[in-house]
């Protein structure tokens, strides 16, 4: 008999093993064994909460003698029984079946029940302790520090929850009767005080795309930090908004909506623009949008008003969603990435019309990816100017006070940053 345990680990240690999500891999491992449909659940809650909590039970296994961790099918079992023994959800008769298999004394892993995760981590140091009991990597807490990141301990035990959600509705719709429409389908969602397009999803997010309104094109799930990046580049007006790592769309369309009389939407990946299109058909958008595959390294567009560079990041302001990205990032990333969204951002300054408005977003916090690639380009280009940003709500970082950032636990938002710049 297969335990909801040993799928769990054999999930965790697949998604690490291919730098793929928990989700992508679940989906794979349930399609083929449809049998086992009803441990989805339980396989949900351990694989995310061992990923979130991965640092801390590596912790305790080896305060019990064992290790040293890896991310090993048999060390992610270990992991996922640790993980269940502190939340005090193992049965002694599951603890026997599955500890042996994972190379532990039963015994020792039903001792842990009902153990404080603060008790594990007294004696450290101060950024060790942050490491451990929130399981973020030492470079990450170094990189937010140094980001001058406020109330840190908050923003990681924030990155450790479940997200709050959001969605982006049409412009034209009447927002009160969309509330009741979707109150009618279990949707409940209260508009936003701060975006007027924007509604927090208060109960039933997993319903939110089976509703009709979701269909008819009528709103967009959407974070609220991410849709300040259109509001931002204010595109009414503009005959032309180049977002040339479009992704699916999801800015580009909005840009739309706000009043862009044409976009463009490129990427890299053909796939990535599948759900463009289909985003873009969606919303009944198809024909102010044009899909490009091509390279932000080296722009194909000479004229346009508004230009969006949201490129690769290490997506730790995403953590909320996808927390299994914490255990193969590397300080080598964050270094790559930066350099990647640096020369984006160069190649969008010496392609801009004077005039133009460029957005740089990333859905991250380090200071590598964000107040150094902006400080960078700004040296590097002295005709970039980084201007004041409309709307503002979310936090100046000391360091870089004209950008803006979004943080999870302040704002109810993904962790984001954003810069506005122009050409001189
Ligand atoms: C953060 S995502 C963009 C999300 C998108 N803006 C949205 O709101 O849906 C970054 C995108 O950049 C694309 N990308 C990576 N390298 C690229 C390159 N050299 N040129 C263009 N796009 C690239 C990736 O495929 C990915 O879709």
């Amino acid at each position: 008999m297969v335990l909801p345990e040993e799928v769990a680990a054999r999930i965790l240690a697949e998604s690490v093993r291919r730098r793929s999500s928990l989700r992508d891999v679940a989906v794979e491992f349930f399609s083929a064994r449809p049998s086992l449909d009803y441990m989805k659940p339980i396989v949900r809650v351990l694989t995310l909460g061992v990923a979130r909590n991965y640092m801390l039970l590596d912790h305790i296994l080896l305060s019990l003698g064992y290790g040293p961790p890896s991310h090993a099918t048999k060390w992610m079992l270990a992991r996922v029984l640790v993980f269940e023994a502190i939340n005090g959800k193992i049965k002694p008769s599951r603890a026997r079946l599955a500890a042996p298999k994972a190379g532990l004394d039963a015994d020792k892993i039903l001792e842990l029940r009902g153990a404080k995760p603060r008790e594990f981590v007294k004696g450290l140091s101060s950024i060790d302790r942050l490491s451990v009991l929130y399981s973020f990597p030492r470079w990450i807490i170094e990189e937010l520090m140094e980001a001058g990141i406020p109330g840190l301990s908050k923003l990681l035990e924030a990155l450790n929850k479940d997200p709050i959600r959001w969605i982006r509705v049409r412009p034209d719709v009447d927002t009160r009767r969309l509330v009741e429409k979707l109150r009618e389908h279990g949707v409940v969602i209260k508009p936003d005080k701060d975006l007027p397009d924007m509604a927090m999803i208060i109960e039933g997010a997993s319903k939110a795309t089976r509703t009709p309104e979701y269909q008819e094109g009528l709103y967009v799930l959407q974070d609220k930090a991410s849709a300040l990046v259109s509001w931002i580049l204010s595109p009414r007006g503009m005959s032309v908004v180049a977002d040339p790592t479009a992704g699916a769309a999801v800015k580009t369309s909005h840009s739309v909506w706000l009043g862009a009389r044409y976009a463009v939407a490129g990427d890299l990946k053909p796939a990535r623009l599948g759900e463009a299109f289909r985003l873009l058909n969606r919303l009944k958008l198809r024909h102010r949008v044009d899909i490009v595959v091509g390279d932000a390294r080296r722009l194909y567009l000479r004229r346009f008003d508004g230009l969006i560079v949201d490129p690769p990041c290490t997506d730790i302001g995403r953590l909320q969603y996808e927390p299994e990205v914490k255990m193969w990032l590397t300080r080598g990333d964050a270094k790559y990435f930066r350099r990647l969204q640096l020369r984006m951002l160069q190649e969008a300054v010496d392609t801009a019309p004077p005039g133009a408005r460029i957005v740089y977003s990333v859905c991250t916090l380090t200071y590598s990816e964000t107040i150094w690639v902006i400080r960078r380009l700004i040296e590097t280009r002295p005709e970039a100017d980084l201007v004041e940003q409309t709307p503002f709500i979310g936090e100046k970082p000391r360091k870089l006070p004209m950008t803006q950032r979004m943080l999870p636990h302040l704002h109810k938002t993904q962790g984001f940053f954003i810069a506005l710049i122009t050409k001189r």
